[in-house]
């Protein structure tokens, strides 16, 4: 029997790599799920109250078993769900599978996509015609508001994981074309005091380590961006015995780095002396022309911010004069006598070579998506065309549910603290 061709107003059930993979995906989410406590205490809650019920959600997100694990939150939610990839390497193919197969999730994502079909990814998945959307790194909102814009009507709000796309849905609001509420869940202290530090501090190292098994012990690593991501890379990176240098912008968090114990250098500087590079700072070009002219014979680089622009791969393809696979996420370019390695194409390696951040901070991070997503369908109508922060009720609530899960106990104020905190009459 032929594939049956779609109409015009049939939306593709799902576009995964191979539905047989599914079983390997099933026991990754449930390996996963097992380190997410607090989402499994919001799934029973909203298993009892359906916060999300005849709520449609387009997610773009990446696919990976912690997000199969708050897919399935947002189900026995109520919610209808389609999803696609935020980044083209950032897929887990048995997981995707195992969400169309066993939990009739509509997922359109295939690890390492071109450009075109990743987008056709977010054309499906916005097909189903949401009411919400859940993006990391605004690409898909950004197709809504360009190329999708009849869809508009239909939707109440979003939510937004990440440092770059919270960049993006500002600027929109700032220009004035931002069209619905979006929460900021990158902004909850819950998701990035935990999933940028130590989330991408862990496992961008992993990522490294896998595509390269090179020794940190004695290397100068350098971390570009000395943000949330940056500082757990650097804590971690120096934990293995790395020499940490750091490249900043911002004379105050280039000044943390230096009392952290960190040499702190400009680029042209760093570039002289690295062995190993990590750009984390949601920026465009950081690494350049310029930079990898300077680079060490065998240097390696890798970007773990949003976008592998943060790396100017097409200046580095000009200059060189061969390149080739090496092995498995690992590029050389060579120009002169040198030779540079890229990894992962210069896209999110920790996503790309690694599995992404473990379940136990993204256990946070995506417990406020799903309550972010139940506070929108009840609050949605108050709300103006902005970017919000996560309520703050929330982030605290997150924080409580996750030392409980930890068994660790917090301490209370007397009453007589109580009052002293709010009293301004006590001095010594
Ligand atoms: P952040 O805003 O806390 O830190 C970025 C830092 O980079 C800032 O301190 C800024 O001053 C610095 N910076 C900007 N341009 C620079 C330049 N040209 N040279 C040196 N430093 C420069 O942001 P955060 O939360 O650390 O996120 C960084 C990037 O990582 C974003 O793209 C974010 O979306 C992404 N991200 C990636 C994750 C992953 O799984 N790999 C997880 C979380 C965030």
């Amino acid at each position: 029997m032929g594939m049956a061709v779609m109409s015009k107003t049939e939306v593709k059930p799902y576009d995964v790599k191979d539905l047989n993979l599914a079983q390997e995906g099933k026991l990754r989410i449930e390996w996963a799920g097992d380190q997410m406590p607090v989402l499994a205490i919001i799934k029973n809650e909203f298993l009892k109250t359906k916060p999300l019920k005849g709520i449609k959600v387009a997610a773009c997100l990446h696919v990976t078993s912690e997000t199969a694990n708050l897919m399935r939150v947002l189900k026995a939610g109520g919610a209808q769900i389609s999803l696609c990839a935020s980044n083209p390497l950032s897929t887990q193919d048995d997981v995707a599978a195992s969400l169309v197969k066993h939990d009739g999730i509509s997922v359109y994502a295939i690890k390492g996509v071109d450009s075109k079909r990743y987008y056709q990814h977010i054309n499906w998945t916005l097909d189903c015609e949401p009411n919400i959307t859940m993006d990391d790194g605004a690409d898909l909102v950004t197709v809504l508001h360009t190329k999708r814009r009849n869809l508009l009507d239909n939707i109440i709000g979003g939510t937004e994981e990440t440092t770059t796309g919270v960049i993006r849905l500002k600027s929109m609001e700032k220009d004035k074309k931002l069209m619905y509420p979006i929460i900021a869940v990158n902004n909850a202290k819950t998701k990035h005091f935990f999933d940028n530090r130590y989330g991408t501090g862990q496992s961008t190292i992993d990522g490294i380590l896998r595509a390269t098994n090179v020794l940190l012990a004695g290397k100068y690593f350098v971390v570009v961006g000395y943000g949330w991501c940056g500082r757990g890379l650097a804590m971690r990176a120096s934990g293995m015995g790395a020499k940490v240098v750091v490249v900043e912008i911002d004379p105050l968090k280039a000044l943390e780095a230096v009392m952290d114990g960190y040499e702190v250098m400009d680029m042209k500087a760093a570039a002289k002396i690295g062995e190993i590079f990590v750009t984390v700072t949601g920026n465009i070009s950081v690494i350049r022309k310029e930079h990898f002219n300077l680079m060490k014979d065998g240097a390696i680089v890798a970007n773990s911010g949003h976008f592998n622009v943060e790396l100017d791969l097409e200046s580095l393809a000009k200059m060189s004069d061969k390149r080739r696979k090496v092995k498995e996420f690992v590029e050389e370019f060579s120009f002169g006598d040198k030779r540079v390695y890229v990894l992962a194409e210069g896209r999110l390696i920790n996503l790309a070579a690694a599995e992404g951040h473990p379940a136990q901070v993204m256990d946070m991070s995506f417990a406020n998506q799903s309550l972010s997503a139940e506070f929108l369908v009840s609050a949605a109508k108050e709300l103006e065309k902005k970017v919000y922060d996560v309520p703050e009720a929330i982030d605290k609530e997150i924080a409580r549910l996750k030392l409980n899960s930890m068994d660790v106990g917090l301490e209370k104020l007397t009453p007589e603290q109580k009052k002293y905190l709010a009293s301004w009459h006590m001095g010594t």
